[in-house]
């Protein structure tokens, strides 16, 4: 019982830190040029945020591929349709 309750804990520690660190490279690489202001008040679906953050790095934005699908996942999650 006592193992449960650990591993329990353990995958909610990883999945709130894996939360954070999406939340933590959408401030760090969208919020350079505007404040979130902007974006999060915005409701947009998945194909038009990819060609947002798309836009963005037209503009000068730093964000790898990989960045970019955490940030566009985190997006839908927080300013979705
Ligand atoms: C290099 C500077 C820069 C960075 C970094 C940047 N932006 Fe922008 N963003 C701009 C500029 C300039 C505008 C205003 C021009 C426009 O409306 O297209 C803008 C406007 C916007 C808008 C409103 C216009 C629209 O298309 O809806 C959104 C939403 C937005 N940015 C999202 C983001 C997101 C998400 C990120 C992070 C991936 C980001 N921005 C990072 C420069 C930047």
């Amino acid at each position: 019982m006592k193992k449960i309750i650990f591993i329990t804990s353990l995958l909610l520690v990883v999945t709130i830190s894996y939360a954070t660190s999406d939340e933590e490279l959408f401030y760090t690489k969208c919020t350079q040029c505007h404040g979130e202001g902007i974006i999060l008040n915005k409701k947009y679906d998945k194909s038009t945020w990819k060609k947002t953050v798309k836009k963005m790095k037209s503009y000068g934005a730093n964000i790898s591929s990989s960045e970019s699908k955490k940030i566009v996942d985190y997006l839908v999650k927080n300013a979705g349709e």
